[in-house]
């Protein structure tokens, strides 16, 4: 693959994907991924990402400096370009003007990384900090207004850096860019798909797998039911599904779940209602994060319970994606955490399992288009996603029995409204919240103090970004009527209107 070091840009995921859309397999890893690890996995081509540190900052980030003697092509970008400078001695310094937004590039001879674009594209700039002094062996290949070392080169070592962003929407022909470099310079073909995507991963499952069991955890979701999928076909009955009642799920989540494995993929799931204990756990707790964990580690001892009652269990299959990953690690790498996604920022450190995670690296457009690749019926695949710790996280405040009915049936009225006007395909994801907040309101002759419930339906790609649905309103209308008259204990909703960021999608 071409291997991405991450050093913390909010644009990183985005390289990878661009490769990948090229046909070109790509992984990201933290910049802090030690050599050895990053040798085994024989890459073709390390990219830099940007981030958002300055390399002569005390608080800067460096990759195993060993990574600039693995004697493989390299491209630096903005963070990445100035680490490289000052790696080989130039020099970087605070531009006395920032540089944000366009830039139009001017190449200075014919370099092949530009192949097939042209003179005075536009490029996004996004930097404070500039190289100053190219350092020996670099040579300038493109420039900006702005920037008298836009793109450079050091042909010898196959070195390439850009000051631009070349992965993001506003650049032009960064696709094409990044496609160059992969092409000419690292030599890889565009042959990558979702379908060789299945056969390595098949293929890694079984080396690692050997002939031990693996448990995986089912929700019905659309993550774990590829990785249920990916793993029935690379070690058949070595798999052992499970789905956990945790007494957080949807109404008639349950039935539809084990139906839909049995019918569809031939797979028998192993139920465990686990919804007592759950729900024990969350009495009296309110703080979200708290609430994640307890949840994350209660999935992983019901889990663990469940393995000992078969034989040769050692490994644990999750549906973590790198949306996931992304948002729960900040100890690996510079980016913040935002939220412990259950399956990630939420395991128990004595947990014994070994993690199989097959989509840790790509995004839940991806993970459908795999889900199709794999056979999986479309109704499956185009679930809405729904987050590991279910209504636990969409009743703001304590968790209980009542409350969770009631936002189950809100839940329903909403669901079915949106199905009937085909916006349940047209939208990202669509849920109810349940507020704990009390308001006052009018119903017949008397006055109610009752529980307010919450709209939230995004339109997103890969749950990264998202902005509100721009649901009609006589749609709203009608969700609105049919919650307040149909369940009891709720006399006001209201419509979520926040983009992510900066609110995330989810309430906690
Ligand atoms: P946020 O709320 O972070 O959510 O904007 C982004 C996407 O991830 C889902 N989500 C989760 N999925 N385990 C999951 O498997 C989790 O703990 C989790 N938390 C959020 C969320 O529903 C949205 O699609």
């Amino acid at each position: 693959p071409i291997l991405v070091l991450d050093f913390g840009s909010q644009y990183t995921q985005l390289i990878a994907r661009k490769m990948r859309e090229n046909g070109v397999y790509c992984e990201i890893v933290p910049y802090s991924e030690p050599l050895e690890a990053i040798k085994a996995r024989a890459p073709k081509g390390l990219i830099l990402s940007g981030g958002p540190a300055s390399v002569y900052a005390k608080d800067a980030y460096y990759p195993d400096s060993g990574v600039f003697d693995l004697g493989i092509p390299m491209l630096g970008i903005c963070y990445g370009m100035q680490l490289m400078t000052q790696h080989f001695g130039g020099s970087v310094v605070a531009a006395s003007h920032h540089e944000y937004g366009k830039a139009e590039l001017t190449l200075e001879g014919n370099h092949i990384l530009f192949a097939e674009t042209g003179c005075g594209q536009i490029v996004w700039m996004s930097h404070g900090d500039k190289v100053e002094h190219l350092p020996e062996g670099f040579e300038k290949i493109a420039t900006s207004a702005n920037s008298p070392y836009a793109a450079i080169a050091h042909e010898e070592k196959q070195f390439y850096a850009f000051q631009f962003h070349p992965e993001v929407y506003h650049t032009e022909q960064g696709s094409r860019l990044l496609k160059n470099f992969a092409k000419y310079i690292c030599g890889c073909e565009s042959t990558w798909n979702m379908g060789s995507f299945a056969k390595e991963k098949i293929e890694e499952i079984r080396a690692k797998v050997g002939s031990k069991k693996v448990l995986c955890g089912v929700s019905g979701g659309v993550d774990s039911s590829v990785v249920a999928a990916l793993l029935a076909e690379a070690i058949g009955d070595q798999l052992v599904p499970v789905f956990v009642d945790n007494g957080l799920l949807r109404a008639n989540e349950r039935a539809q779940v084990e139906a839909a494995f049995k019918v569809r993929l031939g797979v028998e799931l192993i139920t465990v209602d686990a919804s007592d204990i759950f729900l024990e756990r969350l009495k009296g707790i309110t703080e979200p994060e708290q609430k994640r964990k307890i949840i994350g580690e209660t999935f992983i001892e019901v889990f663990e319970k469940e393995a000992k009652k078969h034989n040769g269990i050692e490994f644990l299959a999750q549906g973590t994606l790198y949306t996931d990953v992304i948002e729960s690690v900040s100890v690996k790498g510079p980016s913040k955490t935002i939220k412990s996604h259950h399956n990630v920022g939420g395991l128990p450190e004595w947990m014994k399992f070994d993690l199989i995670e097959p989509l840790r690296e790509i995004f839940k457009d991806e993970v459908r288009i795999l889900g199709l690749e794999l056979g999986l019926p479309k109704e499956m695949i185009n679930r809405h996603p729904f987050p590991g710790p279910g209504l636990g996280i969409r009743i703001m405040g304590e968790v209980n029995r009542e409350d969770l009915e009631i936002l189950r049936k809100a839940d329903v009225v909403m669901l079915e409204e949106l199905r009937a006007t085909g916006y349940y395909e047209k939208t990202w994801q669509a849920f109810t919240v349940l507020l704990n907040v009390k308001s006052v309101g009018v119903m017949g002759d008397n006055r109610t103090y009752d529980n307010t419930v919450c709209v939230r339906i995004v339109e997103a790609t890969d749950g990264m970004t998202a902005t509100f649905a721009h649901i009609p309103h006589d749609i709203l209308e009608n969700i609105s009527r049919r919650i307040i008259n149909e369940v009891d204990g709720i006399n006001r909703v209201v419509y979520d209107i926040s983009s992510k960021p900066p609110a995330t999608i989810e309430w906690e």
